[in-house]
């Protein structure tokens, strides 16, 4: 089968396909005939900065081609997506039984690999939050794969979006579109009036701004690859609290999955939708790369593998 993988840290031009054996699957182990694979920032990044070349994991989403000893929860044939740490850049993928759900019948690969994983991002961004009716939200990296679910989300809660972006120009029209009020870019002298909650998924100076961003008693959620600082005596003169977390390993799989059910069912609904920047053939995959490392993404960029 082919497969995306780069041997040396470096930009889009590392990333190379090559031939290698399908993989079987472990104990408690799906193998997935990729349809769609989500490409991430915290990807390209760490092929980028390293420290050194490691599987290329990500979202995926496809069919159960075999079954792992000991999987009790799928059969072959089911349409599945999911968060991969193996080789997720490839036409076959193993994928834990415990990071699976199933897609739907109604849904196609690439909407699966925009809306679950970066819609999980994003609903525990707002749970972190605790985010009230009528209250104020500033959102970094809107435009992202992650930022497009919680503008949405976010809406639903009720309260306001003030979308901070990296280049106001293309992405601020794009980010209204999904429900923000106001925008901001991250170079711009003032982001307006103080928020109560920080959604800040960039990190670096960026994270420092949302800080000075917070009003009295506001409430930062951190989740950035990227790390940076915050300054305590920021944080006590808004009386402000901050927290944070990486998604990883479903610490509450209950809860993720009754989560996922309700991401779908609002999907259903039709208020939450998926935006796509691009579908990227999986040979092109240095392209893709190209275009998050732009920073010009609107929405979602995805693998499509035929
Ligand atoms: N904690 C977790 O478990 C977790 C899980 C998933 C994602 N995340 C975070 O959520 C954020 C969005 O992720 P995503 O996968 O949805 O992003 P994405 O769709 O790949 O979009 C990436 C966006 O990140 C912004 N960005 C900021 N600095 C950048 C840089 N130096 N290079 C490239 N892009 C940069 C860009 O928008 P602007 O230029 O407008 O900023 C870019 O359009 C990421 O920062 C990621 O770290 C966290």
């Amino acid at each position: 089968m082919r497969r995306v993988n780069y041997a040396v840290n470096g930009g889009p031009e590392v990333l190379f396909v090559e031939d290698v054996p399908t993989p079987v699957p472990g104990p408690s182990q799906l193998l997935v005939r990729c349809e769609a694979v989500g490409v991430t920032w915290p990807a390209v990044r760490r092929v980028r900065e390293g420290p050194e070349p490691v599987p290329l994991g990500g979202e995926v989403a496809g069919v159960v081609e075999a079954l792992g000893p000991g999987v009790r929860g799928f059969r072959l044939g089911d349409r599945v997506t999911g968060l991969c740490f193996e080789h997720a850049y490839a036409e076959r993928a193993v994928l834990a039984e415990h990071m699976a759900s199933r897609v739907p019948e109604h849904a196609d690969a690439v909407t699966a690999v925009a809306l679950v994983h970066s819609g999980l991002v994003a609903r525990k961004a707002c749970a972190a939050g605790l985010i009230g009716r009528g209250e104020s939200v500033l959102i970094t990296a809107a435009a992202s794969g992650v930022g497009t679910m919680a503008i949405q989300l976010v809406r639903a809660h009720g309260a306001r979006v003030v979308a901070a972006v990296g280049d106001k120009q293309d992405k601020g029209a794009f980010v209204r579109t999904l429900g923000a009020e106001a925008v901001v870019g991250y170079d711009d002298p003032s982001w307006g009036e103080p928020v109560d909650v920080a959604l800040e998924c960039v990190g670096g100076e960026v994270l420092d701004k949302a800080v000075r961003a917070l009003g009295r008693g506001g409430r930062l959620v951190a989740f950035g690859a990227q790390p940076g600082a915050i300054c305590s005596g920021e944080l006590m003169t808004r009386g402000a609290s901050a927290t944070g977390f990486r998604m990883g390993s479903p610490a509450t799989p209950s809860l993720y999955a009754c989560w996922r059910d309700e991401l779908w069912d609002w999907h259903r609904e039709g208020w939450l939708r998926t935006r796509v920047h691009a579908e990227i053939p999986l040979a092109r995959a240095a392209r893709a790369h190209e275009v998050i490392e732009s920073r010009a993404n609107l929405g979602k960029v995805v693998l499509v593998v035929d």
